[in-house]
């Protein structure tokens, strides 16, 4: 009889994120488009949101994450055997941008691919990298989350231009210790929201045009209040689920940490998953929402807080365009 053996898992054994410097306060967008402070701030949670510098990409933002995420954890460019980049924002259509970014740190054992789930991108790109770890393929894998939005938001358009941020986030995923780590997943696709959440031309269906430049269509559109629904249902189903699958409640999480849309988003989620507001993290208010790189920044901010422990239960969820949706329970190491 073969012995039976705890299944190899991955953890994630280190952060580390970027945001660029300049802030975009309310005050400012609301010089140029027809909102108030008072209106973002209640119907979202945002008070201000980070901009890149002219010259600054999602892969030099995705690189410095990276840079931060090996120092902190000690290891050399070359200690790195892959490298999943999450983003809705690529620097070009291809080459990847996880290609740019091993080039620009000299990740030289590295192999890479982007990933498109928009805002659920860094929670695929986890589970992605997390079985190349579990499979013993491989011993430290990168996940980044990063997304220039600024570069696909209509500056000119209050619905979505007050919501987006840019920034991004790295995580290490190595092998866990027994009863450690990255434990379950439960992700979902819903391609009937297609038309909800889009950035139309610019692919194959519309290639860039003198007529898609016109008719603004290279920017993002979104039908928020479908948005807004969706997500909370299915943040909150996906958490019941793992909950459910693995024997748990509400009670026994520490931390839920969901994508960052919405305050309301949030304060639902929190009250339909009956946990206190407090154990649900949120950034929104200084970063708004940047896509592929809200989880990471929300959990380096939660860790820096000291939030987290080792033994804690921590949830990620995340709902994007697709729609995409889904989370992930983490036993923190
Ligand atoms: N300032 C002032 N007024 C505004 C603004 C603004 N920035 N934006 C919209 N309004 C107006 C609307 O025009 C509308 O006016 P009307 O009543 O005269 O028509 C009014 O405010 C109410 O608009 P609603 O759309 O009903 O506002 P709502 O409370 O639904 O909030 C929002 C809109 C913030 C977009 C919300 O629906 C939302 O957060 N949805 C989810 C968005 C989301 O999660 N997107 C990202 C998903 S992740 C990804 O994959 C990228």
């Amino acid at each position: 009889m073969p012995e039976l053996s705890t299944p190899r898992r991955a953890t994630i054994s280190a952060v580390a994120s970027y945001v660029p410097e300049r802030i975009v306060t309310n005050a400012e967008l609301a010089k140029r488009l027809d909102t108030s402070d008072d209106w973002i701030v209640t119907r979202t949670g945002i008070r201000e949101r980070r901009m890149g510098a002219p010259g600054e990409t999602t892969s030099t933002m995705g690189a410095e994450a990276v840079r931060r995420l090996l120092a902190r954890r000690g290891l050399s460019p070359d200690n790195v055997d892959a490298l999943i980049v999450a983003t809705a924002t690529p620097d070009m259509m291809f080459p990847a941008t996880a290609c740019l970014i091993q080039d620009q740190l000299g990740l030289s054992q590295a192999w890479g691919f982007d990933l498109s789930a928009a805002c659920s991108g860094f929670l695929y790109a986890m589970t992605v990298g997390a079985q190349l770890v579990a499979a013993g393929a491989h011993e430290r894998v990168i996940v980044v989350g990063a997304d220039l939005m600024s570069s696909i938001i209509d500056p000119f358009d209050r619905t979505t231009a007050v919501l987006f941020g840019d920034g991004a986030g790295a995580a290490l995923l190595e092998p866990a210790e027994p009863e450690y780590g990255l434990l379950d997943f439960y992700h979902r696709v819903d391609g009937s929201g297609r038309n909800d959440l889009l950035m139309p031309a610019g692919g194959s269906l519309l290639p860039a045009s003198a007529a898609t430049v016109a008719a603004r269509q290279h920017f993002l559109k979104q039908n928020g209040k479908v948005v807004f629904k969706f997500a909370v249902t299915q943040m909150v189903e996906s958490v019941n689920i793992l909950l459910r699958r693995n024997g748990l409640t509400a009670s026994d999480l520490t931390l839920v940490i969901p994508h960052q849309a919405n305050q309301r988003i949030l304060d639902a989620v929190a009250e339909r998953l009956c946990v206190p507001h407090e154990r649900v993290a949120s950034v929104l208010a200084r970063y708004g929402n940047t896509t592929g790189a809200t989880l990471p920044l929300a959990l380096d901010a939660a860790l820096a807080e000291g939030k987290i422990k080792r033994g804690d239960l921590v949830v990620f969820a995340a709902v994007g365009a697709g729609f995409s949706a889904g989370a992930t329970l983490v036993r923190w190491s």
